[in-house]
């Protein structure tokens, strides 16, 4: 197989250094503490670890404000500290994804401090972006609503308002300005000598801003996201770009551009319409939405996941459906940011195991490549008292010892403290549990990753929904080259009764993959099953 393809068939785990594992003991997870836990998750089965901003910063946004981007924040260790994990993840076959944050950086970035200083219009003035009009690009929304009431912010001793998407402590660096370019490239050069696999670009539809535009998806953005893409095949080949886009499908497939924009990309509608369609009991949302979907080129793969790492976005929804899904999945007003819903997966699917399994197996069976969250494969929970998303980053639960064995640091110390709730508590939940019992859900997600790397089907195939009469049950195909994969889901909290033409995969008995059980077909193809409540298949010619 194609390795520079290996991003079709991967399984990315995705985790923030701070809350995987300390290693000496100051209350805060490490690069070290990082090394430690790799072969827990070589494992867990997965293929490629995307690690979060791990960059100096004044951590307002949970490192997503950058103020230097060419080392390592000394809280998680240093540079020869990270060039170790790498190594250590290579030769475990686990790639390394990490964070490429440009739309904007930290406003202690000295670039910034550098710019306020600087005379209008000046070189350096010019890396971020300035008005004297707080009314300029006025069409353009506001994506933290609960934090911020425009996307200008007065800088006094700058004496112009500059601009920001995010937070006000976050301004966009300029794109326009070639310097800010250049600047880009070098940054990516360096990390890449380090051999990161990939690097997932932040925020990325907001890079230019103008008049009269919702300043989003814009062309120029695009033609720089081509460029970068060239740079990429020119000096660092093989390595992977994920666009983090936010968009409708036909947008966010924009971002694959004809095969020379990036490789990768989230697919955020599909995410809430997993949800729906659970709690509706209905395929529809999901069908519906994937038919929206375009095709996609050869080299190019979505990302699918069931949370935007620390966010249930609501953004691709209508205001409707918006307010359905708080309505359902987040009663507790506490549990709303933005627009999204801030809990874990366990939390959305009422620790029910069923759910849990069912929303994974949906993960795993779409088109696309699963992002895991870290402490999901084990059903972690969450901690509404916390502010912004910090509920969702608490330590990783790995024994019932002191901290959860995340470190061994006074408990006061921690940088967020375990989840105080006694449901989710780590004397319940934890890793060494898990490992010890072979019915856990630890056990269960290392066996759904084991069998899915076999299936490269599920990664490359193509998707064909079969109608059943019933709509809470959910039937598709994936097919590619000769293997073919036929998958049922049961969305309804009922048993049901299934008659199905199964012509498609050709054979006299068929076999499902979870339990090894062998179906006898009748002579006119079809078989008859019963679906529990929340049930799935994965049916092979067997
Ligand atoms: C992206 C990230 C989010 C972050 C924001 C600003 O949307 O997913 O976590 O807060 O960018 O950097
Ligand atoms: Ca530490």
């Amino acid at each position: 197989m194609n390795d520079q393809l290996w991003y079709k068939d991967a399984i990315i785990y995705e985790c923030p250094v701070k809350s995987f594992r300390d290693s000496n003991g100051d209350g805060i997870g490490d690069f070290k503490g990082l090394i430690e836990k790799l072969d827990y998750l070589e494992q867990l089965g997965i293929t490629a670890i995307w690690i979060l901003p791990f960059f100096p910063s004044p951590l307002r946004d949970d490192g997503y404000d950058i103020k230097d981007y060419y080392t390592v924040n000394p809280i998680y260790g240093d540079i020869e500290d990270f060039r170790h994990f790498v190594a250590e993840a290579h030769r475990r076959n686990i790639k390394v994804i990490i964070e490429l944050v440009i739309n904007h950086s930290s406003d202690q970035h000295p670039w910034f401090q550098r710019a306020i200083k600087a005379p209008r219009d000046s070189d350096e003035r010019n890396y971020y972006v300035w008005s004297d009009d707080p009314e300029k690009y006025k069409e353009v929304r506001i994506i933290f609503q609960d934090f911020e009431k425009s996307n200008w912010t007065w800088h006094e001793e700058a004496g112009q308002y500059y601009w920001h998407r995010f937070f006000h402590h976050q301004p966009d660096l300029n794109f326009d300005h070639p310097p800010v370019q250049e600047e880009i490239f070098r940054i990516l050069d360096f990390w890449a000598a380090f051999g990161v696999d990939g690097f997932r670009l932040d925020a990325i539809p907001y890079l230019f801003e103008r008049e009269n535009s919702s300043g989003e998806n814009l062309l120029e953005t695009h033609d720089f996201l081509k460029k970068l893409r060239a740079y990429i095949d020119k000096n660092h080949k093989g390595v992977m770009l994920l666009a983090e886009a936010n968009m409708w499908p036909e947008d966010s497939a924009a971002y694959f551009g004809e095969g020379d924009e990036c490789h990768m990309n989230f697919h955020f509608p599909v995410m809430p319409r997993l949800y729906m369609g659970l709690k509706k009991m209905d395929r529809s949302p999901i069908i519906e939405i994937l038919n929206q979907t375009p095709q996609i080129p050869e080299n190019c793969q979505w990302a699918t996941f069931l949370r935007n790492h620390d966010e249930l976005t609501l953004e691709m929804v209508t205001l409707e459906d918006r307010h359905y899904m708080w309505d359902q999945y987040a009663a507790d007003q506490r549990a709303r940011i933005n627009l999204g819903i801030r809990l874990r997966l366990a939390r959305l699917m009422d620790n029910d195991r069923r759910k849990i399994e069912l929303m994974n197996v949906l993960l795993f069976s779409l088109p696309g490549t699963p992002v895991l969250y870290y402490g999901d494969e084990i059903g972690m929970g969450d901690d509404l008292t916390q502010e912004d998303r910090n509920g969702v980053r608490t330590p990783m639960q790995w024994n019932d010892q002191i901290n959860g064995g995340f470190s061994e640091a006074d408990t006061s110390l921690l940088y967020l403290p375990t989840v105080p709730d006694p449901e989710y508590h780590f004397s319940k939940i934890n890793v060494r549990k898990q490992i010890d019992d072979t019915d856990s859900l630890f056990h269960w997600t290392k066996n759904l990753i084991a069998l899915r790397k076999q299936l490269n089907v599920l990664g490359r195939g193509d998707l064909q929904f079969i109608e059943v009469a019933n709509k809470s049950i959910l039937v598709f195909s994936r097919s590619y080259k000769s293997e073919k994969i036929l998958i049922l889901i049961n969305l309804s909290d009922q048993q049901l009764d299934l008659r199905l033409d199964v012509t498609i995969l050709g054979t006299n008995k068929i076999k499902e993959l979870f339990n090894a059980h062998v179906y006898p077909i009748d002579e006119d193809k079809v078989l008859n099953l019963e679906l529990g409540a929340w049930d799935y298949k994965w049916l092979v010619s067997g």
